[in-house]
């Protein structure tokens, strides 16, 4: 169904009790009806009626009045251009922008695109550092490392990875690490928002269980908690897959 064909009492009904077959699970524990309603009108109105960008982050509102002003740098905000595009390659009003990006923007948006993930286009740091940032490391991630989540965002590097391990790699990458981080540690920027937190899948809590109760406990997640039931979702082949990963790369 499209949006524009639901019906508020559909997306009600959906927004309560959840869609089954789906991830989309319901908020009833969470939300009273009114507040379900309320969720229901902001939406049907905000992006449905009036189709309003309304995370539109640079307006007024939030202390950047005159946006249009920082233009040049857009194509950088955007990935439109990569950062790590040669200065010669760049117009004149480029290098303006990828100047003024450099100096007012990365620290928000961090993760330009880059071109050459390998090449750290500056060895110094181009946000104020926090986290684990070290002036010694060589070479100096500048760009990771400027930032406490995401560190936490690299999956591990692991060699020789089974057939069956680098499948359920693969979709880790694409349907946990959202939640659990790279790293599996639940301390990632979305990680440490949600409540309860995502399982730190090294603790010694999972390490310790078998196989079949890991399966389990993705098969079937956490109810009333973001964790989703990926039997839904996943074959259990895949969910197979995901538990050797886990295992490989966590314990
Ligand atoms: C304080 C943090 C912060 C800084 C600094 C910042 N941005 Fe953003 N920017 C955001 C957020 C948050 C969004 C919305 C992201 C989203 O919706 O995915 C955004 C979105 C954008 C967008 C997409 C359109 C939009 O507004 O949703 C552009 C273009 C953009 N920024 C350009 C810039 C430029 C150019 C600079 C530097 C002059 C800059 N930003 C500095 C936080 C920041
Ligand atoms: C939308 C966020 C989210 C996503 C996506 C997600 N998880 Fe979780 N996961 C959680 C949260 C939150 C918990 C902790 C729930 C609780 O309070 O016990 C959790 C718990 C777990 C647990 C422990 C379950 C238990 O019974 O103790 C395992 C194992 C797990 N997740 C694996 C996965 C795997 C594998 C995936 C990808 C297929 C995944 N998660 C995707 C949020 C998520």
């Amino acid at each position: 169904m499209q949006p524009d064909e639901m019906s508020a009492s559909s997306m009600f009904d959906v927004v309560k009790n959840g869609k089954i077959g789906t991830a989309m699970d319901g908020f009833s524990y969470l939300l009273n009806d009114q507040e379900i309603t309320a969720v229901v009108k902001f939406v049907m109105s905000e992006f449905i009626e009036k189709k309003q960008t309304n995370t539109y982050y640079h307006i007024e509102e939030n202390g950047w009045g005159g946006h249009e002003r920082y233009a040049a740098a857009f194509p950088f905000a955007l990935g439109e251009i990569s950062l790590d595009t040669p200065w010669n390659l760049l117009t004149e009003e480029q290098s303006i922008g990828k100047r003024l990006f450099m100096s007012a923007c990365v620290t928000c948006h961090d993760r330009a695109h880059v071109d050459k993930k390998e090449i750290k286009w500056r060895s110094r740091s181009v946000s104020y550092p926090r986290g684990k940032y070290s002036h010694k490391e060589d070479p100096v991630d500048a760009i990771s490392g400027a930032s406490p989540f995401s560190a936490h965002d690299r999956s591990p590097l692991i060699s020789g990875l089974t057939k069956k391990e680098s499948q359920g790699q693969k979709l880790f990458i694409e349907n946990c690490a959202f939640c659990h981080g790279g790293d599996g540690k639940g301390a990632n920027w979305i990680g440490s928002f949600l409540e309860s937190r995502p399982r730190d899948l090294t603790s010694d809590g999972i390490k310790s269980v078998s196989d079949l109760v890991l399966l389990n406990m993705i098969r079937g997640g956490v109810p009333n908690t973001t964790m989703p039931a990926w039997k839904s979702v996943l074959t259990d082949e895949q969910i197979e897959a995901l538990t050797a990963y886990i295992r490989r790369a966590f314990h």
